[in-house]
């Protein structure tokens, strides 16, 4: 098992001393019940730093009243070994006391990035997500922040988040780590029946071959119309959105001139799946 602490003054206490010894410290947020998604997250943060802190913490403040919270998958032993296996230096795992003491009030939020694609659904998920990472930036001090870029959303607007609030902590996004057939990873997957599952891994091909036909100079409003009716076809769902957004701003974009993100979620049968896939702009 990793070694792990459960309160912020143990949690400083180890990143304190790492950095008197001059270590640069890279700190992956989670909510536990750990993939390989999770993994490459931490291998990115080993190849940037020399010391590695996973927090583990299913926030409650990023779930609305009628979503998973209470559901959402835990084992924390299995976790923790995990994590020793990729010989991760400490895990942070709080109580709910710890990050939510009695009289907590302040809530973080990044307006600009949370009118749109989730946020629509979810309409106190963002803030939830910011609060939680402003204090686990607070509380750990860390060099590196390591985030999936399949949270397309939640990466943007930690980004904006850091900068807005003078945050000294440089933020690291990975690309999405898929199934072989392609599926993100997700520890929402394990919800999903094998028929279900076979259905979902339709996701990512639509999106990758309407990203490619985007690159290749086709016009956007008939490639998403086109997107749209795959997904409904193939994945049997009707998406919650479908948008080609401005891959920093995430504002919609009708001609492709920047770098651009293709991003959808898509509820199969009670299991909200996200997905996102970069589009450049045509070369000629
Ligand atoms: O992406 C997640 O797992 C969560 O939103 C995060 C960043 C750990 C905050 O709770």
């Amino acid at each position: 098992m990793t070694t792990f602490v459960r309160t912020v003054s143990d949690l400083r206490a180890r990143v304190d001393k790492w950095h008197r010894q001059s270590h640069k410290v890279a700190l992956v947020p989670t909510m536990g019940y750990l993939h390989n998604a999770h993994i490459a997250l931490v291998e990115a943060g080993k190849q940037i730093c020399s010391r590695t802190v996973v927090s583990i913490f299913v926030n409650p403040r990023q779930f609305g009243p009628k979503e998973d919270f209470e559901k959402y998958p835990r084992d924390e032993q299995r976790d923790l070994s995990m994590l020793a296996n990729h010989q991760v230096d400490l895990a942070f795992v709080p109580s709910l006391e710890e990050m939510y003491p009695l009289k907590f009030s302040t809530v973080v939020s990044v307006p600009s990035l949370t009118q749109t694609l989730c946020a629509n659904t979810r309409p106190s998920h963002f803030s939830g997500v910011a609060t939680v990472c402003a204090k686990l930036f607070n509380q750990c001090r860390p060099d590196v922040a390591v985030f999936g870029e399949k949270d397309y959303q939640q990466l943007q607007i930690i980004r904006h988040l850091v900068k807005d609030l003078d945050i000294p902590t440089e933020i690291c996004g990975v690309p999405t780590v898929r199934e072989t057939d392609g599926l993100a990873i997700s520890s929402r997957n394990v919800y999903l029946s094998k028929q279900e599952r076979a259905r979902a891994a339709q996701i990512n091909l639509i999106l990758a071959a309407t990203a490619t036909r985007l690159t290749e100079g086709h016009e956007p409003a008939k490639e998403l119309t086109n997107a749209l009716s795959q997904l409904n076809k193939k994945v049997g769902y009707t998406p919650e959105y479908l948008e080609l957004c401005d891959a920093e701003t995430l504002a919609p974009i009708t001609e492709l001139n920047t770098p651009a993100r293709l991003l959808t979620a898509i509820i199969i049968n009670r299991t909200r799946l996200i997905d996102n896939w970069p589009v450049m702009p045509p070369t000629t």
